[in-house]
């Protein structure tokens, strides 16, 4: 045979951007690793620089940036960690962006708009990156943006299992849709509940055509426990009107669980004022003092990317995850 054969082992190395470090810190750990150190800072007039303090050459590299508020600044980390690692002979690259940004622009509602998280995939592909993984995108086929392995991991283990420990008559339970958007993710809540299935339908006042949005129930929720299940809290507005709605349907106790806790603006009093008795959600994105409020409960996510990055370096099963779910 021809030609020169070594023997060299794989490398896995994980990074972390400066959006979200307690996480890449968790991640690492789960795993038994160190990140690796990273000089990151901004210039005066806002531009970024990083470079890693140790050689990445042929290493398997997961970079890992939440994507939050201010969103853009930490996306460029994002890219910028990516074009370095490029540059500096990474073997493999996979983006972590535990909440993937601009994912409610995947479509053009009308004319004249971007379909802006198309460009982001555009941009960590031409940043270098060959894959990448996210939790729970707002909608699936985002997946087929990026042209290259997406691990698209789902919280609902996570938040589904602590609804089972937590509530104590699970025949009381029915999981409820917001809107029409998430009725296939708040189907698969109810397969894993065994709990019927309600969907809130927002439509217009026929009284007042351009004004206000009915919010129907579709399904039973009189007397019973609702569990909400959205992809992500923004300003609280959809699932607080949705908490409204089923109050106003006999509901006697509202679960809200929605894996990204963006919460701006008036999240965090809406939600506090709200008739909702807790708000689960998971840490892809970092949750400053001012986000917390006596019913928030926020479960970790560090361990479910943890085993993903592992399967992935080990080529295992990243499916193999969710298999008992
Ligand atoms: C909508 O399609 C999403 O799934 C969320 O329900 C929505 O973006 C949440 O935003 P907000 O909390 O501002 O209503």
């Amino acid at each position: 045979m021809t030609g020169i054969t070594t023997t060299s082992e794989k490398r896995l190395v994980i990074i972390g951007g400066r959006a979200h470090p307690e996480l890449a810190a968790q991640v690492a750990g789960e795993m038994g690793a160190d990140l690796v150190p990273t000089t990151a800072y901004d210039f005066a007039n806002g531009e970024i620089y990083v470079r890693f303090q140790e050689s990445v050459r042929g290493c398997d590299a997961f970079v890992i940036q939440s994507h939050t508020a201010p969103i853009n600044h930490w996306l460029m980390e994002h890219l910028l960690m990516v074009d370095a690692l490029k540059r500096a002979s990474a073997k493999r690259i996979t983006v972590v962006a535990p909440f993937y940004a601009y994912a409610r622009q995947d479509k053009k509602h009308r004319g004249r708009e971007p379909i802006s998280a198309r460009l982001v995939a555009d941009m960590f592909k031409t940043a270098g990156a060959d894959r990448l993984m996210t939790v729970d995108l707002h909608t699936a086929q985002i997946q087929g943006f990026f042209d290259g392995p997406v691990d698209h991991l789902w919280a609902m283990p996570i938040l589904g299992d602590y609804v089972r420990r937590r509530v104590e008559d699970v025949a009381k339970l029915t999981v409820v849709s917001p809107d029409a958007g998430r009725v296939r993710v708040a189907d698969q809540y109810s397969d894993m509940l065994g709990a019927p299935l309600a969907i809130i339908h927002k439509r217009r006042d026929p009284d007042r055509p351009n004004e206000v949005e009915v919010h129907e129930v579709v399904g039973d929720v009189d007397g019973r426990t609702c569990v909400l299940v959205d992809d992500l809290i923004d300003t609280g507005g959809t699932i607080v009107q949705a908490a409204r709605a089923l109050k106003e349907n006999g509901a006697e106790r509202i679960i809200v669980l929605a894996t990204h806790a963006v919460l701006s603006g008036p999240a965090v009093q809406r939600l506090r004022d709200s008739d909702i008795a807790e708000v689960v959600v998971t840490d892809t994105l970092p949750l400053e003092e001012e986000h917390l409020f006596p019913q928030l409960t926020v479960l970790p996510i560090a361990p479910l990317l943890a085993r993903a990055v592992r399967e992935v370096f080990d080529d295992g099963s990243v499916t193999s995850l969710f298999e008992n779910v």
